[in-house]
């Protein structure tokens, strides 16, 4: 028996009529994320540990996360208690708890590169301000930015040619491939005292493609020519940040970023974002003019302590690298068995994975489809995510979803060897 989605299915019904596209953005299916759109549930009811539910009552072993914030398990009892005790005294106060000190010493005591933190709510939120930080301190307008890569949704982060972006909005952005230094190179010379800022992933994890982790020496290279160049290096670890290394992702690669953008698994779902930076930044971002109604509320602050710490007494980025490589490893060898090559690529704790056997990604989006029916969330476009809160139990029931999902499209496509 496959999963269906009736409720889901009217509650979108429902949706399209008073909100645009129903569900707008990548959870949504307006956005050709989830092919065949009938085989993916809407709308969710609950989530504990590595599962969520829909409103169907269908059960998913969840390997998106809520696309990455969901990395110890969703409702962690310690992370949720200290959030709630954090409520009970005040969440959005005139003036900020003291919290908010503590959480900023302890990223500066977790984060290697951190002298200072600043806390707002979205990823993009700290994306934006490492430009504005970055044109702060060196009095320069353009930024490096590499093809492919996602710092959210402000209109500098756009493309030109889409709804609403003007040619002001990017007129400052230059774009290179990943992994080409000599491209970098080139830019700043032709550029002299002109770049403001290089930003990019720790390494390439774009939607669509395999992904693709930095050459030996491209950081080590880049750190120089920023340093040499008195270019601000920004590294967006809003998807990496505490599944790489709880360090930091630039740590893991061993260089230092000027300024690091962290969100995703900060406070395992409660709504908090973080710029940490370097002393010589500090002045900068001082005097930018930047805030919210939100960003300093407490009780996400509160959660974000008790997330980290747990993050760090588990040693949860070597936790989910070790899931991750259990879990994918034994993904390509079943799907050997049949015929079919899944290639993964990324980390393992938030991997990227394709069937190569055609190109056109439609053997993929057919398993990814019976995969989900059956109970393992995956999605075709994106990078997987890992918590720790899954176990060996439910790899092995993920290994059963996979196994029958690849038996399916192997019927469906007697071509495959
Ligand atoms: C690498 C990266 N940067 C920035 C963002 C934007 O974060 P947010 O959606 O919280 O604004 C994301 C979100 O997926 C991301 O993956």
């Amino acid at each position: 028996m496959t999963f269906t989605y009736q409720k889901s299915l009217e509650m979108f019904k429902r949706a399209s009529k008073v909100i645009p596209t129903g569900i707008y953005g990548h959870l949504g299916p307006a956005e050709g994320c989830f092919i065949p759109s009938n085989a993916y549930p809407f709308f969710s009811e609950r989530a504990k540990g590595a599962y969520f539910w829909d409103v169907d009552g269908n059960k998913f072993i969840d390997y998106m996360c809520a696309y990455g914030p969901n990395i110890l398990g969703y409702n962690d009892e310690d992370v949720d208690a200290a959030a709630l005790k954090q409520a009970a005294l005040g969440n959005c106060v005139t003036s900020p708890s003291s919290k908010m000190v503590e959480l900023a010493e302890l990223m500066v005591d977790t984060v290697a590169m951190a002298d200072w933190a600043f806390f707002a709510k979205n990823g993009g939120d700290v994306t934006s301000l490492a430009v504005m930080v970055a044109r702060a301190a060196t009095g320069r307008k353009k930024v490096i930015l590499i093809k492919g890569g996602y710092h959210g949704v402000a209109p500098w982060t756009q493309k030109l040619g889409y709804p609403a972006i003007t040619e002001e909005d990017v007129a400052n952005n230059i774009y290179v491939d990943w992994n080409r230094y000599d491209q970098v190179e080139k830019i700043v010379k032709e550029n002299p005292g002109e770049i403001a800022c290089f930003m990019a992933t720790p390494y390439h994890h774009p939607v669509f493609e395999d992904n693709e982790l930095p050459k030996d020496d491209y950081w080590q290279k880049i750190r120089k020519l920023c340093t040499d160049n008195g270019i601000v290096l920004a590294i967006d670890d809003v998807r990496c940040g505490f599944r790489l290394d709880i360090e930091g992702s630039d740590h893991y690669f061993g260089f230092k970023a000027d300024l690091m953008c962290f969100c995703k698994a900060i406070a395992n779902g409660w709504n908090i974002s973080a710029l940490c930076g370097t002393d010589a930044l500090k002045d900068a971002i001082s005097s930018v003019m930047y805030t919210g109604s939100y960003w300093l509320s407490a009780v996400p602050i509160a959660a974000s302590i008790e997330c980290i710490k747990k993050l760090k007494k588990i040693d949860a980025p070597k936790l989910a690298q070790s899931l991750g490589k259990k879990l994918t490893d034994g993904l390509v060898k079943i799907g050997k068995s049949h015929g079919f090559d899944l290639v993964v690529t990324g980390v393992p704790s938030m991997w990227y994975m394709r069937i190569a056997n055609d190109d056109s990604m439609i053997l993929h989006q057919e398993w990814v489809a019976e995969c989900v029916k059956r109970g393992a969330f995956f999605v075709n476009h994106h990078n997987q995510f890992i918590n720790c809160a899954l176990t060996e139990d439910d790899i092995k029931l993920t290994y059963d979803i996979a196994d029958e999902a690849f038996k399916v499209v192997k019927n469906r496509h007697p071509e495959i060897e």
